[in-house]
C-alpha cells in the first residue's frame, strides 16, 4: 500500500493575520494550505485590515473571516477549540510581545491564550525591530514553550533597508506547517540527497547538461525534512526555491558533486542520488571562449560514476539510486541495482507522459533485492514519501 502522506488533509487550521506589509501574502498562504487539504479559518487584527481586506481572505478561505472579539461572545473559545493548529503570518513585534507575556486584548490574542495545540509564527518586521533584544527575548520565551518559528529571511525590506525581517515565502511557511504536523519517523536519519543536472564545461561560457529540473530530488529533501531527518541537499544548477532547513550545497560538475558527496558520506545514514549526473564531459576544458569561426569536434570522456565510487567504500550508507530509462527497460534498472550495489533503485521511464524530467509528477517502480513495487502516477512529493517509506521498511 502506498502511503499518500498528506499531512494537511482534513486538518482545521486557524490563521492569525496581523498588521504587517507581508499580510498580502496571507491570501496565497490560505490557498496553498487549502490545496494541501486543510480547512482554514482566518482571524485578522484591526491593523491587518489596513493591509488586506477581510473580503479577500474570505474568498480565499471560503470561510467567514473573524475580526471582532465581541461579534460573538464565545468566539475566542470556540474558534481555538475547533482548530488542530494555529499559524500567525505575518506575526508583528506587537503580537509576539503580547503572546510572550500572555496579554489578551483582541480576538487573536485571546484565541492564542485559549488554544491548547501547536502554534507556528512567521515574524515580519523591520530589521532594527527584529534584532531588538526585547523582541529576541520574547521570541526565545515563545520557542522555549514549544512555539515553532519560521523565518524571517534576510533581504530587502518594505522600508528599503536590507536585513533580517522579511516574512518567509509561502512555500516555506506551508512546509513548516506540514513539518510541525508530520510524524517524525526519520528523526534518527541523516539523509544526503543529490538533485538536478550537472554541467560539464566545454570552455569558459559553454557546457553540456541535461533536462533535469531538480524537482524529484528537492521533493525527497523536503519530505525527509518534514519527517524529522537531518537533510543535506547537494544540488546542480536549478531554478527551484531552496528548502528552508536543509544544509544546502550547490555544485556544477560531476567531479564537484563527487567531491561534495564524499565529504558528506561519513556523516550520512542514507544517500539518495536523484541527480541526473552527466555521463560524459569534455576531455579538456578550453580556458577562454572558443571562437565560432570553425566547426567544433568534442572529445568526450566518462565522468566519475558517483554511486559506483561510494558503493566501493568500506563504511557506506544505505544507497538509493534512480534509473532514468527511455522505455520500459526495467531490466536495465535491475542491472544498475546489482552493478552499483544499491539497496534500492527507483525506475522511471522518462518518455512516459507525466514522468521523469521537469514535471511535477512521476511514475516509478521501486526495486530492491526482495521486491518490485509499481506505483501509479503520483506527485513528486508523494513519490518522495513512498521512497522514504520503502527505505524505512528495508532498514527495519
Ligand atoms: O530533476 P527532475 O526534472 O525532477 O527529473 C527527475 C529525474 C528524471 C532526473 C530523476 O527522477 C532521475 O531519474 N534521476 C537519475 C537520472 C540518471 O542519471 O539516471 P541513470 O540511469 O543515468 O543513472 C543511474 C544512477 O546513477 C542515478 O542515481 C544517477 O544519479 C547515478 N549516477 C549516474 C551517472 C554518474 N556519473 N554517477 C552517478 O552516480
Amino acid at each position: 500500500m502506498i502511503n499518500k502522506r498528506k499531512v494537511l488533509k482534513n486538518k482545521a487550521l486557524l490563521l492569525g493575520v496581523t498588521g504587517g506589509v507581508a499580510a498580502y501574502k496571507s491570501v496565497e498562504l490560505v490557498r496553498r494550505l487549502i490545496d494541501g487539504g486543510a480547512s482554514v479559518s482566518v482571524i485578522m487584527t484591526e491593523a491587518a485590515q489596513k493591509f488586506v481586506t477581510p473580503l479577500s481572505l474570505e474568498i480565499a478561505s471560503l470561510n467567514t473571516v473573524h475580526t471582532d472579539l465581541y461579534s460573538h461572545p464565545m468566539a475566542h473559545i470556540t474558534l481555538p477549540a475547533h482548530a488542530d493548529f494555529m499559524v500567525i503570518a505575518p506575526a508583528t513585534a506587537n503580537l509576539i510581545g503580547k503572546f510572550a507575556h500572555g496579554l489578551a486584548d483582541d480576538l487573536l490574542s485571546t484565541c492564542l491564550l485559549a488554544f491548547r495545540g501547536k502554534v507556528l509564527i512567521a515574524p515580519s518586521m523591520n530589521w532594527r525591530m527584529y534584532t531588538n533584544p526585547v523582541v529576541q527575548e520574547n521570541l526565545a520565551s515563545l520557542l522555549s514553550r514549544g512555539v515553532v518559528q519560521v523565518g524571517p529571511e534576510e533581504g530587502r525590506l518594505a522600508c528599503g533597508e536590507e536585513g533580517p525581517g522579511r516574512m518567509s515565502e509561502v512555500p516555506d511557511i506551508v512546509a513548516a506547517v506540514e513539518s510541525a504536523l508530520a510524524k517524525k519517523d526519520l528523526a534518527n536519519e541523516r539523509i544526503l540527497v543529490t538533485a538536478g543536472p550537472t554541467r560539464e564545461y566545454i570552455d569558459h561560457v559553454r557546457f553540456i547538461s541535461n533536462r533535469s529540473s531538480g524537482k524529484m530530488g528537492y521533493a525527497v529533501a523536503r519530505a525527509a525534512l518534514r519527517r524529522g531527518a537531518d537533510v543535506t541537499l547537494i544540488s546542480g544548477s536549478t531554478s527551484l526555491h531552496r528548502p528552508q532547513g536543509v544544509n544546502f550545497i550547490p555544485v556544477e560538475t560531476a567531479e564537484d558533486m563527487l567531491r561534495k558527496v564524499r565529504e558528506e558520506i561519513p556523516s550520512s545514514t542514507v544517500l539518495v542520488m536523484a541527480a541526473a549526473v552527466a555521463d560524459f564531459m569534455p576531455g579538456e576544458k578550453s580556458p577562454g571562449k572558443i571562437a565560432k569561426k570553425y566547426g567544433l569536434l568534442l572529445n568526450l570522456v566518462r565522468t566519475p560514476d558517483i554511486l559506483m565510487e561510494i558503493s566501493r567504500e568500506k563504511r557506506r550508507p544505505f544507497l538509493v539510486g534512480f534509473a532514468a530509462e527511455t522505455g520500459e527497460k526495467v531490466g536495465n534498472a535491475k542491472k544498475k541495482l546489482k552493478e552499483k550495489k544499491l539497496d534500492l533503485i527507483v525506475f522511471n521511464d522518462v518518455t512516459e507522459p507525466g514522468a521523469g524530467f521537469d514535471v511535477d509528477t512521476n511514475k516509478v517502480i521501486l526495486i530492491d533485492s526482495k521486491e518490485q513495487k509499481k506505483l501509479p502516477l503520483l506527485s513528486k512529493d508523494e513519490v518522495a514519501d513512498a521512497i522514504l517509506d520503502r527505505i524505512t521498511e528495508i532498514k527495519a
